[in-house]
């Protein structure tokens, strides 16, 4: 998360994520699931650009022509949240420049709600600590405490307990958008808790060594069996991706973004050249993009 001075307002840089590793541990009484993830920041972003007023007001705008920009949107969620926890009677205008393809799996929403927090805690004055933000985090969604974490972290709980890891090395990886909407409540209900979950050490030993084979040897997401079951037309993107053979592949989060985890920076444009170049799936979106350091 990145954040620069224009004047009077704030912008903020707020990155897309990928799950390298996810493992279900158990379903638990409140309906989520237990579960384990590693996940890595990429330099895919959306900008949010806060103007503060001393009304109260919070309005938001943005660039997509899809997206709610009522109070159903995180970013509004996560400074109403804000201002009732603090008793804050600033307001802001906030406008979205959306980027990162939405319920893509890349988390879009979720790293925009980190970055209001951030962004509005600064633009305010609040000195909230990152402990009492991260609280925040946890009360809008599961993987929202992450992106104060970057580039990478190993997630437990439902995905709000966040613990930074050393990324060993910068991954280049190619991301493939199909124009396929996955609703992640509705693969957590098809999902079946594996008896053996899958142990994650492996992968999070090769992330903090940088060893690229390593990693991709042991990718691993639980929710991409369930993902192509409720939505067929993924599997055409996967056998699409592998036809490039790519160093990994893997879905991230419940989907629908496909990535090609590669060796280097070339790799990474090779396979991104050959896919734009198919006519077949034109209407997939395609993106070269690194970890962040
Ligand atoms: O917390 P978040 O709003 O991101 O979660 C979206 C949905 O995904 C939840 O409503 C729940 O159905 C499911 N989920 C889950 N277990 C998790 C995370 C999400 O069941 N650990």
């Amino acid at each position: 998360m990145r954040f620069e001075r224009c004047g009077d307002d704030l912008v903020a840089w707020a990155p897309a994520k990928v799950n390298l590793f996810l493992e279900i541990l158990g379903k638990r009484s409140d309906g989520y699931h237990e579960l384990t993830t590693l996940m890595v920041a990429v330099n895919l972003y959306d900008t949010l650009t806060f103007s503060r007023n001393l009304t109260g007001q919070l309005s938001l705008s943005s660039s997509h022509p899809h997206l709610s920009t009522g109070s159903d949107n995180l970013v509004l969620k996560a400074a109403r949240l804000l201002q009732q926890e603090t008793q804050c009677n600033q307001g802001a205008s906030i406008h979205l420049e959306k980027r990162i393809p939405m319920q893509g799996g890349l988390a879009g929403g979720s790293t925009d709600a980190a970055a209001t927090l951030l962004a509005l805690n600064q633009l305010w004055d609040l000195r909230l600590t990152r402990d009492e933000i991260s609280v925040l985090c946890a009360k809008l969604g599961s993987d929202i405490a992450f992106f104060l974490h970057t580039p990478a972290a190993w997630c437990t709980g439902r995905g709000e307990v966040v613990e930074s890891l050393h990324l060993g090395v910068t991954l280049w990886l190619v991301l493939l958008c199909p124009p396929l909407g996955v609703s992640t409540p509705e693969v957590y209900r098809q999902l079946q808790v594996p008896g053996q979950p899958r142990n994650g050490e492996k992968i999070r030993q090769s992330v903090e060594a940088g060893d690229i084979e390593q990693i991709a040897g042991s990718l691993y997401n639980r929710l991409e069996e369930v993902a192509e079951r409720i939505c067929p037309d993924l599997h055409r993107y996967q056998e699409w991706l592998r036809d490039q053979q790519p160093t990994g592949q893997l879905l991230s989060g419940s989907g629908s973004t496909l990535f090609a985890l590669c060796g280097d920076q070339r790799e990474a444009q090779t396979i991104a050249h050959k896919l734009r170049q198919e006519k077949v799936h034109k209407d997939a979106q395609i993106f070269v993009v690194r970890t962040l350091s």
